[in-house]
């Protein structure tokens, strides 16, 4: 009977979901940092979690940082209206995601714009750059650092070499209208779906291609989805981290300066890595036999020339200042593409 009643117990205990204790203690204020990406492949992921190891090894007692990887938490859809009702506190969605708030975030999904994420940082740590992290305060969204991800890719389920031929295609795309219109220009189809549906999407033929970085087609296995990747370091995929401008002043101002200086410190040590941590993840799916196509010169020139005329359309919201700031940002760098810089 004693077995019976243990067996029983054993049974009930194993149907319970698992709830992890909470790491935080009673008094500190708690961080809940919401992000759709993997923790361990990219660097986002690998990025938050520094951070909140960090705030809770040195701010223990006053501040408690929980990082919610995998879109477990929140997707990008949705964390932004969360974060303003007060549950969640911080995420570091990619900047087109942001289009409800602010246009200017446009000007990072320019096809061709940045050769590099070199180029990238010097726009972004550029007064212009500095400047466009406060363009949602008025709407109660505090930007505090501009995280790098990496230069994206495209991929598709039957080889892509010239423009051509993606035409008629289905991409996946995040909810941009940049990159809506840079779709189009390629004559396929645009469609926005959340990332963490991503690859059943590619898989299940609701889309044919998609584009991003080599971190996510690998954290993803978008590539064993795929006919093959092929590197176009069209784009950058670059990520606002963002939390309430009612949590951050809420904070006595001595724990918030503590805070925003090791998310600076962070920010500035994790960017410099990030060209690292996306060849890792470029060699990871060769190892894994996945197919990469590279460009000659002249096929890039096609890319580049079919996918021009979207700049035209979005000057306008992006700030021709920011444009002129970013273009000569871009110059000094070499314009042949690459992961970092
Ligand atoms: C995507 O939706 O493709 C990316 O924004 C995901 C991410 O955060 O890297």
């Amino acid at each position: 009977m004693k077995a019976l009643a243990a067996a029983c117990l054993l049974t009930l205990a194993s149907a319970l979901p698992v709830v992890a204790a909470s790491p935080c203690q009673p008094g500190e204020i708690v961080v809940k940092f919401a992000t759709v990406v993997s923790p361990t492949d990219n660097p986002k992921g690998i990025a938050a979690q520094i951070f909140a190891d960090r705030v809770n090894r040195a701010m223990k007692g006053r501040v408690c940082v929980i990082v919610y990887p995998n879109s477990m938490l929140y997707d990008d859809d949705t964390v932004l209206q969360a974060m303003l009702q007060g549950d969640v506190q911080m995420a570091a969605p990619s900047l087109s995601k942001f289009e409800a708030f602010t246009k200017v975030f446009r000007l990072f999904d320019l096809p061709f714009l940045f050769p590099d994420i070199a180029a990238v940082d010097r726009f972004e740590t550029s007064p212009a750059g500095e400047r466009m992290k406060s363009a949602m305060v008025d709407r109660g969204l505090a930007g505090l650092e501009f995280w790098h991800s990496g230069m994206k890719q495209f991929s598709a389920n039957r080889p892509l070499l010239r423009p051509g031929d993606a035409a008629g295609l289905k991409f996946r795309i995040q909810p941009s209208a940049v990159l809506a219109a840079e779709i189009r220009a390629l004559h396929a189809q645009p469609m926005s779906i959340a990332f963490a549906d991503v690859h059943d999407a590619l898989k299940t033929g609701v889309v044919d291609g998609q584009e991003n970085t080599w971190s996510n087609i690998y954290a993803q296995k978008i590539y064993k989805v795929q006919d093959g990747i092929t590197e176009t370091n069209h784009g950058v995929l670059e990520y606002l981290v963002v939390t309430s401008t009612a949590f951050l002043n809420a904070m006595p101002a001595d724990t918030r300066s503590q805070f925003l200086g090791i998310l600076h410190a962070v920010t500035v040590e994790r960017n410099a890595a990030v060209t690292k941590v996306e060849a890792k993840s470029r060699a990871a799916i060769l190892a894994d036999r996945g197919t990469i196509r590279s460009l000659t010169p002249d096929e890039r020139a096609e890319w580049v020339a079919a996918m021009q005329p979207v700049w035209a359309e979005f000057r306008t919201d992006v700030g021709p200042e920011n444009l002129a700031a970013a273009e000569a940002a871009s110059r000094v760098s070499e314009p042949t593409g690459g992961t970092g810089g």
